[in-house]
């Protein structure tokens, strides 16, 4: 049985196979709509979420199968005191695979150890979400063609932006890709990422303050929001909330072909002007969110159809 907690835990055989598989869903969906007929999905949200939990709801729906779960710790049995592993054992008797949300970093990873059936971190803390990672791939292979050759620039919270953290594993183990990382000071990626991907990798990489310096160099941008609640002073998340808002007049440098991303919800990160721009990527990259969790609940339920 296996687990999906970080991102390495597919190898980059098993992410191509479910991609593909993601792909083939989306040109023939009716072949999946009974793929899962008689599974059923728990969706375990400690946290606040629209795209992740509904996104898998919709896919087990999709893919007929049932959904149940919570949406907040208050109206699960958290409230009494229970513990995450406690949890995570009551629900695999109920469910065949959970997708769980939790603040703390590995709270996920505790509940593997003790569970019954496949756990998938929905995003731990500021750490890891292996399937907006997936999401963001299927993106980018769906928008540029492949997943290797390019320059990406990171921008926003980069400290506490966990697609950040999965996104950079993840591809790091594609050929041919230049990271541009753009945040204020005090919101760098996390040293880890630096010494154990891009230095341990002999990856290319760079740390800018501003998004006009670079983008002509970019092929893609993924735009993050500042994550207000893992803030330990408010008056710090005020002063930085808008350090970037990437509106057309800064795209006027940019490539004909750039894609943006941005893993959503957005705060004020991309102006609406910018909506209705072709390279904007951000609302078709939802819905590829829907179809890439189809093709991961049946990889990890091992159902073929
Ligand atoms: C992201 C998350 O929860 O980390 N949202 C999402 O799942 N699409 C990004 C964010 O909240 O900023």
């Amino acid at each position: 049985m296996k687990h999906l907690i970080d991102p390495t835990d597919l190898t980059v055989q098993e992410i191509d196979d479910i991609l593909d598989l993601a792909i083939d869903i989306i040109n023939d969906k009716e072949k999946y709509q009974d793929a899962c007929k008689r599974k059923k999905l728990a969706t375990l949200f400690f946290e606040p979420s629209t795209r992740t939990r509904l996104s898998f709801e919709a896919a087990m729906m999709e893919l007929g199968g049932n959904v149940l779960g919570f949406s907040s710790a208050d109206s699960s049995s958290t409230a009494k005191g229970e513990s995450v592993g406690d949890t995570i054992r009551t629900v695999g008797c109920y469910a065949d695979i959970i997708a769980m949300r939790h603040p703390k970093e590995g709270a996920p990873l505790l509940g593997s150890f003790v569970s019954d059936v496949p756990i998938i971190n929905a995003g731990d803390g500021g750490h890891n979400h292996p399937t907006q990672t997936l999401t963001d791939l299927l993106t980018i292979k769906r928008e540029k063609g492949r997943l290797n050759n390019f320059t990406i620039g990171l921008c926003g919270d980069l400290k506490f932006g966990r697609t950040v953290h999965s996104l950079i594993k993840a591809l790091s183990r594609y050929e041919g890709i230049k990271y541009v990382l753009i945040s204020p000071n005090e919101l760098r990626v996390p040293e880890y990422i630096i010494t154990e991907v891009f230095k341990k990798n002999n990856i290319e990489y760079k740390e800018v303050t501003t998004m006009e310096e670079v983008m002509d160099e970019l092929d893609i941008i993924y735009m993050t929001r500042v994550q207000k609640e893992r803030f330990f002073n408010e008056a710090d998340y005020i002063r930085l909330k808008d350090t970037y808002i990437l509106d057309k007049s800064k795209l006027k440098t940019a490539k004909p072909d750039l894609s943006i991303l941005h893993p959503l919800p957005r705060v004020n990160e991309i102006s609406t002007d910018v909506d209705s721009d072709p390279r904007a990527c951000y609302f078709r990259q939802a819905l590829n969110g829907k179809y890439v969790r189809m093709a991961l609940i049946m990889t990890l339920l091992e159902v073929t159809v």
